[in-house]
């Protein structure tokens, strides 16, 4: 179990940046200290963490939690701190120089996420995630009304999406009950010694499988680090990942429609998230607003410009080497 070393000396550092509703997590020497509002959050990512350690999934780490303590008005989590280099510069470079490497670490990736879910872990939560395809279909359809009717989506992109996926046949693969990271985006993820440690379980839950593979790759069109003219560049990056998560059966997969099937999981959280940054816009201070309208504008063009294309052109032909690694893949996009 890592050791608490809170010398005099220790330097207090803020590790991310905080804004409206956002907590404060600090290093404190060699551990970290998230503060949570709420007691029951805190024990909730706690136990989440304590859970995974003892399971020791295959390929995968979570930080190792150390205690918890309460103050009047918070609960702070102790966890190690894990050094590690962050994806988010990785993926910046990617689009513009295309590494066997980089193809590599998001197939490893793949595999990682595969052996958290794989866990068969009591004490999470269960989601309210869409777990089959009526399901998934009537809440995109929801979605999608709402963000018109309040002019963020244009009518007749909305019928043309709307029709669109009427016709789309999704592979059950994406249902698979699992452990679900829950937030599993790039600021939650570290490589730390070549192993990806997952960071930040305030989410996990157990749900289907399709939440964290669209989270991820959603994260690669959408993130605001990034420019969207880069988007489009990094399929290759989202292809490598899951042909990680689902092996062999990805390879034969793709014309059988399981990436489209991922890709309509995109769509949904890419309309959740507009979903949700429209009630943040309507409650929060300024700062927020204008996060939120950048965030929105941006989930907008990445539906027009990245996801719809790819789900009303024809399913687009992978070209797969037989290396086990797929380095030479070639992804012939309908774009
Ligand atoms: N154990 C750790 N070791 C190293 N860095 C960490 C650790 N835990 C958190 N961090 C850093 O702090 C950041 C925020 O942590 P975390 O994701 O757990 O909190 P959060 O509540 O999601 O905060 P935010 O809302 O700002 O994302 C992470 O993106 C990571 O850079
Ligand atoms: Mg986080």
């Amino acid at each position: 179990m890592a050791q608490m070393n809170l010398s005099a000396s220790s330097q207090i550092l803020l590790l991310n940046s905080v804004g409206p509703g956002s907590r404060k997590v600090h290093r404190i020497g060699n551990c970290v200290v998230k503060a949570y509002s709420l007691a029951s959050d805190a024990w909730y990512e706690y136990n989440a963490l304590s859970t995974v350690t003892g399971l020791h999934p295959a390929n995968v780490a979570v930080p190792v939690p150390i205690g918890i303590r309460q103050n009047t008005n918070r609960t702070f989590v102790f966890t190690e701190y894990v050094e590690g280099y962050s994806l988010v510069p990785k993926v910046f470079l990617a689009m513009f120089v295309k590494k066997s490497r980089d193809i590599d670490l998001f197939h490893d990736l793949g595999i990682a996420l595969k052996s958290f879910h794989m866990m068969e872990a009591d004490g999470f939560d269960e989601s309210e995630i869409p777990g089959e395809p009526g399901a998934l279909k009537a809440r995109i359809e929801d979605l999608a009304k709402g963000v018109a009717g309040v002019g963020v989506l244009d009518p007749s992109l909305t019928r043309q999406l709307l029709n669109r996926i009427g016709g789309i046949e999704i592979d059950d693969r994406i249902f698979s009950t699992v452990t679900l990271h829950g937030d599993f985006h790039f600021w939650n993820l570290l490589i730390s010694r070549g192993k990806p440690v997952f960071l930040d379980l305030s989410h996990a839950k157990r749900g289907p499988c399709h939440r964290d593979l669209a989270t991820f790759s959603l994260c690669l069109w959408s993130s605001l680090c990034y420019p969207l003219s880069g988007a489009k560049r990094l399929r290759y990056l989202a292809h490598a990942f899951l042909s990680g998560y689902y092996g062999q059966d990805f390879a034969q997969a793709c014309s059988t429609g399981l990436a489209r099937s991922v890709e309509l999981s995109e769509l949904y959280e890419a309309l959740r998230e507009i979903d949700l940054n429209l009630k943040v816009w309507h409650k929060r201070g300024y700062e927020t607003k204008v996060w939120a309208k950048l965030k929105i504008r941006r989930l907008k063009t990445v539906i027009e410009n990245v996801i719809l294309p790819h789900l009303v052109t024809r399913p687009e032909k992978l070209v797969w080497s037989t290396d086990k690694n797929l380095h030479s893949c070639a992804v012939r996009h309908p774009l």
